[in-house]
């Protein structure tokens, strides 16, 4: 749509002095402040250590469902996959015969698995035949016996147990009043921990166990031989379970310090600090995807742009699709011995003249692209970014370097002219 030609002139000027951020502001949605803001703030986390970068949309996903979550938990929390029902989008157990091994409502061990090695429990400190991984029983031998020593008492009442017999386990806790009261007290077949062998349960009621003398000794000191208590009281939120206090699980000495010392569960501990990315050292940051409309020749186009760090990056296949015929085309070639994206202009752009838009409001992961752009042999300084494997730059540099200038009319449709 033109506009008056007085108002043309002033946001032609006002283009010659504003930020390149200035160009797709027509494209807001009246939450894009807010999603600006979670995006440089995501991007300022990108390099830390667990941050998964395929998983850049679900973190905004859900620090837009919990705002007043920290990103801490944000980040922690969708790495254990709590964006997601329990039961939902589950996989392998990760570290299946390892005494690392993670076993919860998104991790299931498969129905034939059982561990290698299962020794019977020093009936001193078992009730019924009761068993555990080597390690794990020697372990849990000896904290028993220490206990017993200072005058506690801990039994095993029941440790490993086998798929078909945790099905049982599950079945009978079904509660017909209150259904979801099954799954907050036992794990579904595939899901429990008593079937790695590493799992043992000290008491059978849990109502006056945390006053005893025995869990207050326990609590405080059974990290010292390798057992963490899995369900703390109240994580259920992020575990799935209530607070288990007889629950123990052997992990080793070093990991169930570590852990104790972190005060975390399991799960984020094992989000923050055992399941990580590899991280490639390069610089990324994440952008958000607006939408923007381009006039040529009186055709208007609706492209889709990213927006990093207030800057608007175009695509730059785009562009060149747009102006392909123009007085303007040019074309884009990769110089692979230079490692240059070279704009051979005056030349039809051979390239993909698809153009596609991208939903708005979407997260972009985005690397920068170095070096940039070179029109012929001169090296452009201009910065261009990178994501998916397609080259973005912004609409100043593209035009400093093509020789063409354009304007936005309120409508925030932007006009190129010299084509
Ligand atoms: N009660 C624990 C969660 C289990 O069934 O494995
Ligand atoms: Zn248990």
């Amino acid at each position: 749509m033109p506009m008056k030609k007085s108002r043309f002139a002033a946001f032609f000027l006002c283009l010659l002095l504003c930020a390149p951020c200035e160009v797709a502001l027509a494209a807001q949605e009246p939450e894009a402040p807010v999603l600006r803001q979670y995006t440089a703030e995501l991007t300022a986390l990108t390099s830390s250590k667990y941050y998964w970068d395929d998983d850049t949309q679900r973190y905004l996903d859900y620090k837009v469902l919990h705002p007043d979550a920290s990103w801490v938990s944000v980040i922690t929390n969708v790495n254990i996959g709590l964006d997601h029902d329990f039961y939902t989008d589950t996989v392998s157990a990760i570290n299946i015969g390892s005494t690392n091994v993670l076993v919860n409502k998104y991790h299931a061990l498969p129905k034939t698995y059982v561990p290698k090695g299962l020794e019977t429990i020093n009936a001193k400190y078992s009730v019924g035949t009761q068993k555990l991984t080597r390690s794990a029983r020697l372990a849990f031998e000896k904290m028993c016996a220490d206990a017993k020593k200072l005058g506690y008492k801990i039994f095993a009442t029941s440790s490993y147990r086998s798929y078909d017999k945790q099905a049982a386990v599950y079945d009978s806790f079904y509660t017909p009043d209150d259904p979801t009261v099954q799954d907050r007290l036992a794990a579904r077949p595939g899901y429990s921990e008593h079937q790695t062998g590493l799992a043992v349960d000290v008491i059978r009621s849990s109502t006056a166990l945390t006053n005893t003398s025995t869990y207050k000794w326990y609590v405080k000191n059974a990290y010292k031989y390798g057992f963490i208590i899995r369900y703390p009281d109240g994580k259920e939120s992020v575990t799935g379970y209530s607070f288990e206090p007889w629950h123990l699980r052997y992990v080793g000495v070093k990991l169930a310090t570590a852990v104790f010392k972190s005060g975390l569960t399991f799960d984020e501990y094992y989000a923050q600090e055992i399941a990580l990315p590899v991280k490639s050292g390069v610089v990324k940051a994440v952008g958000l995807t607006v939408t923007a409309q381009i006039s040529v020749a009186g055709l208007i186009t609706q492209l889709s742009t990213i927006e990093v760090n207030g800057n608007t990056y175009f695509k730059l296949r785009d562009i060149a699709a747009l102006l392909n015929k123009t007085s303007l085309q040019f074309d884009v070639a990769w110089d692979p011995a230079a490692q240059k994206i070279v704009l051979l202009k005056g030349s039809p752009y051979t390239g993909d003249p698809t153009i596609t838009v991208v939903d708005a409001n979407k997260t972009a992961l985005v690397t920068s692209s170095i070096p940039a752009l070179a029109l012929g042999d001169v090296i452009s300084p201009a910065s261009a970014i990178n994501t998916g494997g397609t080259t973005y730059v912004t609409l100043p540099d593209l035009a400093a370097l093509l020789g063409f200038t354009y304007m936005i009319d309120e409508g925030g449709v932007i006009y190129l002219s010299g084509v």
